[in-house]
């Protein structure tokens, strides 16, 4: 068994690819956020969690809040999945200041976060989802021109067309932050 666990939370499937390439990388276990039992957080040393980001928060987030005081002392890691580009200083600023409202201080300070990109799969989507994509549109319009970012131009341009921007090579930093500390014990 290894030390590591990499967890995740998905609709529709961009999160889980990320989770099982880190997963493969660092020869960790996997797991479904919602199969998770509170004995498995106990016996992993080193807990990666990735979750989708749905209108700015993370899906499943509040694995690791509810269990605050049980991962006290482990290594945790955050990985997001958007259809928004992390690299965007301003979309990474919006994603930590989402992040930073629910997690707890301490928690806070000791994981690692990480930004990863993902898609949009307009075919699978629910009817909540589609309607919240919808009414997202709808403002986009109304915005004048001159003030949409290039990420609505984007949205308006593919909107309703499935999109992926999964990228193995972008876990490289994660995988080399985790393997560096889990070296260091
Ligand atoms: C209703 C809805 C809201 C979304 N909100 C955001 C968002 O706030 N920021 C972002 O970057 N991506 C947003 N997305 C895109 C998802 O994060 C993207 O599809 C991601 O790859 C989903 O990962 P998953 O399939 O693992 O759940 C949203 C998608 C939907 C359908």
């Amino acid at each position: 068994m290894s030390d590591i666990v990499v967890i995740y939370s998905s609709h529709y499937g961009f999160t889980e690819a990320y989770a099982r390439w880190l997963a493969e990388e660092l020869t960790a276990d996997l797991l479904e956020a919602g199969k998770v039992r509170k004995e498995d957080l106990e016996k992993y040393g080193t807990i990666v969690y990735g979750g989708g980001l749905y209108a700015g928060g993370v899906n499943g987030i509040s694995l690791l809040v509810k269990n605050a005081e049980r991962l006290q002392g482990k290594k945790l890691y955050l990985f997001t999945v958007g259809a928004s580009d992390p690299a965007d200083p301003e979309n990474a600023a919006n994603i930590r200041n989402g992040i930073a409202k629910v997690l707890p201080s301490t928690m806070l300070e000791a994981i690692g976060i990480y930004h990863l990109r993902g898609g949009l799969r307009y075919s699978k989507m629910s009817m909540v989802h589609r309607t919240m994509m919808a009414m997202l549109r709808k403002v986009l319009l109304k915005k004048p021109e001159a003030e949409r970012r290039s990420e609505d131009k984007a949205l308006l341009e593919t909107y309703g067309q499935d999109i992926s921007f999964l990228d193995r090579a972008a876990i490289a930093p994660l995988v080399e932050d985790i393997c560096r500390e889990a070296a260091q014990t």
